[in-house]
């Protein structure tokens, strides 16, 4: 009953730290964009529960298959990079497939390029030539994975990038694929056409597309010969964003930091933060993307592969400090999964079928819940279970240090079967076995469960 209350009180305190970050600058918090805590923690709710959302990569770059930056990294002018628009011609394209994997694999929501930095839309927009429309394919792209992901329960996430290699009145900075060009000059572009150009175009992809869940704007890089909030009036757009979706979910890459209401959650890329992230102090929502092997667009060549293991405990992790996983595919240029992907999401799947409850709904568990060596520890607030997910299998025993006196019972999560536990344990003659004053021991099987990451469950009075 005690903890009961405690645990109350630490979602009570965590809403509140949420409000802290919420109203840190509240003075300066333009009309359109005031909202209480309680609403911004309620608007964000679905997400918090999904934890699990794929990302996918999808444009041109997928024809040479070395990289999405190759445009960039190779320094080809629109003239060189027309080729790939040619040759784009997605026959094998099915995304009820797609839809299907994401499902299979347990993700709940998913984030789709509308358009990456080469400037490539996969919808029919009228603002550009350099669209699907136009290409074999000849049709929109985006309107039937919509359509096909919804259709299997999936929230719909659009990619915008911010930059445009394509866009002629794009000016020319350090991350340009015409950076080096004598000749190109940015004082001949006009980037307050490109800024209606993407006013334009979020206008299109918010209202064309139905109810779209989350906006990941992508990305500022501001400084020297760079572009941040100012390039792209980030205020307006935002205040566009959400007056056309009052519902959706912004990530933090407008370079709108130093507002407390320019995002909506943080987004760690490629790394795994060591804590639950952190601004000024308060723990904020965050969304980490990941991908399979390195690069975000299908290639070929790389053979930095993630194991099936190491997504799964990099799901598992993610989830014990409190954040969402956005795990990227990559398909080919003729719109399939690769089997490399194909594989990885299918063992995913078949761990999220016998421990999903260890993810969906779950967070960091509360301090006085301390984590054993070699686990992660997750949360569900609202049934009060926790869950320790065991990254390297233990011989026989699994000591919970200070649990002593909060455990009503104890199960492996994949079959239910109970694992006995004792406390006040003293040494025997055959043993040095102890469990202190505050700590329980499981009894676990000697050989290790089935599954990538065996979870254990457990039910506190
Ligand atoms: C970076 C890269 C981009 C990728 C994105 C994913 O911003 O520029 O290629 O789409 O990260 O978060």
């Amino acid at each position: 009953m005690k903890l009961k209350l405690i645990l109350n009180l630490l979602l009570v305190l965590s809403i509140s730290a949420f409000a802290q970050t919420s109203t840190q600058q509240s003075q300066t918090v333009p009309a359109w964009a005031k909202e209480s805590p309680e609403q911004k923690w309620k608007r964000m709710e679905w997400w918090r529960e999904a934890r699990f959302g794929m990302f996918i990569h999808w444009g041109l770059y997928s024809v040479p298959a070395r990289h999405e930056w190759v445009q960039s990294r190779e320094k080809i002018p629109v003239e060189g990079y027309q080729k790939y628009f040619e040759a784009f011609n997605p026959d094998l394209y099915n995304p009820k497939d797609w839809a299907q994997k994401a499902k299979n694999a347990g993700m709940k929501y998913v984030v789709i390029t509308a358009k990456h930095h080469e400037g490539f839309c996969l919808w029919d927009t009228k603002y550009s030539d350099f669209k699907a429309t136009n290409t074999a394919a000849k049709r929109d792209l985006l309107k039937p994975l919509v359509d096909a992901f919804r259709a299997e329960g999936i929230r719909i996430g659009f990619y915008y990038s911010l930059i445009d290699w394509h866009h002629p009145e794009f000016t020319i900075d350090r991350a340009h694929p015409l950076r080096d060009n004598k000749d190109a000059r940015s004082d001949k572009r006009d980037m307050s056409k490109y800024r209606t150009y993407m006013r334009n175009q979020l206008t299109e992809l918010l209202t064309q597309f139905g109810q779209i869940d989350q906006l990941f704007l992508d990305y500022s890089y501001p400084g020297e010969n760079g572009k941040g909030h100012a390039d792209w009036d980030s205020e307006g757009l935002l205040r566009l964003v959400r007056k056309l979706q009052p519902q959706i979910i912004v990530d933090d890459r407008l370079d709108l930091y130093h507002t407390s209401w320019g995002w909506d959650y943080k987004t760690p890329e490629q790394f795994m933060p060591q804590e639950w992230p952190k601004v000024d102090g308060v723990k904020v929502p965050w969304e980490t993307c990941q991908t399979f092997s390195g690069s975000w667009g299908y290639n070929r060549d790389e053979y930095t592969w993630k194991s099936p293991q190491q997504l799964t405990a990099m799901l598992s992790e993610v989830v014990s400090k409190g954040g969402n996983l956005l795990l990227n595919v990559g398909p080919t240029a003729r719109g399939e999964f690769d089997s490399r992907a194909n594989e990885r999401l299918a063992a995913i799947g078949h761990w999220m079928k016998y421990n999903s409850r260890s993810i969906y709904g779950c967070t960091e568990a509360p301090p006085e819940f301390k984590k054993p060596d070699n686990c992660f520890l997750t949360y569900n607030p609202s049934t009060r279970r926790l869950y320790v997910h065991v990254l390297e299998w233990p011989f026989k025993s699994l000591h919970l240090k200070g649990y002593k006196g909060l455990v009503k019972y104890v199960q492996l999560l994949s079959d239910g079967s109970e694992i006995k536990f004792r406390e006040n344990i003293a040494p025997g003659s055959h043993t040095t076995e102890t469990t202190g004053d505050n700590d329980i021991m499981l009894e676990l099987p000697v050989q290790k469960p089935e599954g990538a990451i065996p979870v254990i469950e457990i039910i506190l009075k």
